[in-house]
């Protein structure tokens, strides 16, 4: 039988987990339980580059685990864990950062934009290097995440090469996985920036456990444009291409077929009716979230844990003699 290929990614723990990165991201790491060999983070320690308090920290920590197993990762075929809990991820990040230039961290984008909002810190600057660390460690082929990922999963791609180069072949080169439509969910009152968990106005995404009626105040009140027809056109009608996309991944109909009904209904009903949609897909994600205890969420992650503490020791075997270490 040939090994399974594998497959890694993550998502930080800072609360206010939305439909992006249900999109984005938990809908693809769900169905390639299918195919691959499947490890999935809460990145606990990429989420302590920007100032945060414990004590929230430590319930959004939990929260977030809850969600991702809400929206269908089955820790029975996957391996899911707090970063935190593996050290091995710091101790490669280490090793990585020797081969990795200052001023390409500095060009990353994220890190203009937070260091900009956050001040500026190491954990800040060197974050793509953690997060390189975090793929590169158990040698994966793929990783699922939406499209604001891109320029780190470029990073993670040149510091494998270069470590190849430079000592032993020993990373496979991973590819950037994102689903065809919805790699980029834009915020309901800026459709020309992306849903995200720090935008200070909440009617700007749909969470997760947002109940019917608070998904539908909230595409009600999505900002669109002056025009009355349904149109899918990111140049002319971005707001209304972003509800159309999600009407439709929600819905499981395509973008054509529900134009041709919408085109000329109004921007009331098509709205909606997308909420409707929405919600309805949602609601098993909400009901697991309001049925998984804490004292389960622990249970599992920390079972994940020690199976991945094993896993990646085996793994840094090889990273470690090839740098001289071990
Ligand atoms: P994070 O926590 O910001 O987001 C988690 C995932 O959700 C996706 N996402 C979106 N997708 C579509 N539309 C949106 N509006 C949207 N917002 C977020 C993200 O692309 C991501 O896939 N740096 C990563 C965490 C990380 C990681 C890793 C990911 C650390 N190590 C290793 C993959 C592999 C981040 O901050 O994701």
């Amino acid at each position: 039988m040939t090994e399974r290929k594998r497959v890694f990614s993550g998502v930080q723990p800072t609360g206010n987990v939305h439909i992006g990165n249900y999109i984005g991201a938990f809908r693809n790491w769900v169905s390639m339980q299918e195919d691959f060999d499947c490890i999935y983070n809460v990145v606990d320690l990429h989420a302590m580059t920007t100032p945060y308090d414990p004590a929230a920290f430590r319930s959004e920590r939990i929260n977030m685990a809850r969600s991702v197993l809400a929206s269908g990762v089955d820790a029975e075929r996957s391996l899911l864990y707090f970063q935190s809990d593996v050290p091995h991820h710091a101790e490669l990040a280490w090793i990585l950062s020797t081969i990795t230039g200052i001023g390409q961290l500095e060009r990353m984008t994220q890190y203009k934009e937070k260091s900009d909002r956050a001040g500026q810190n190491l954990g800040l600057l060197s974050y793509p290097v953690l997060m390189a660390a975090d793929i590169l460690l158990y040698k994966v082929h793929a990783v699922p995440v939406g499209d604001d990922q891109t320029q780190h999963l470029e990073l993670t791609r040149d510091v494998a090469e270069r470590f190849n180069h430079r000592f032993t072949e020993v990373f496979p080169i991973p590819e950037r996985i994102t689903p065809e439509i919805g790699a980029r969910v834009m915020s309901l009152q800026d459709p020309f920036s992306k849903m995200s968990k720090s935008d200070p106005n909440e009617k700007s995404r749909i969470l997760l456990d947002d109940a019917p009626e608070a998904i539908l105040k909230k595409v009600k009140s999505a900002v669109t444009d002056s025009d009355r027809y349904v149109r899918y056109d990111w140049e002319e009608k971005a707001g209304i291409s972003n509800l159309l996309e999600l009407f439709s991944i929600f819905s499981g109909r395509s973008i054509e077929s529900l134009v041709e009904e919408y085109h000329e209904a109004g921007y009331g009903a098509f709205k909606i009716a997308a909420a409707e949609a929405i919600a309805e897909g949602l609601a098993p994600v909400r009901e697991r979230m309001g049925s998984i205890e804490d004292g389960d969420v622990m249970k599992i992650m920390a079972a994940g844990a020690e199976v991945a503490r094993e896993k990646a020791e085996q793994e840094m075997i090889s990273i470690r003699a090839a740098v001289g270490l071990g």
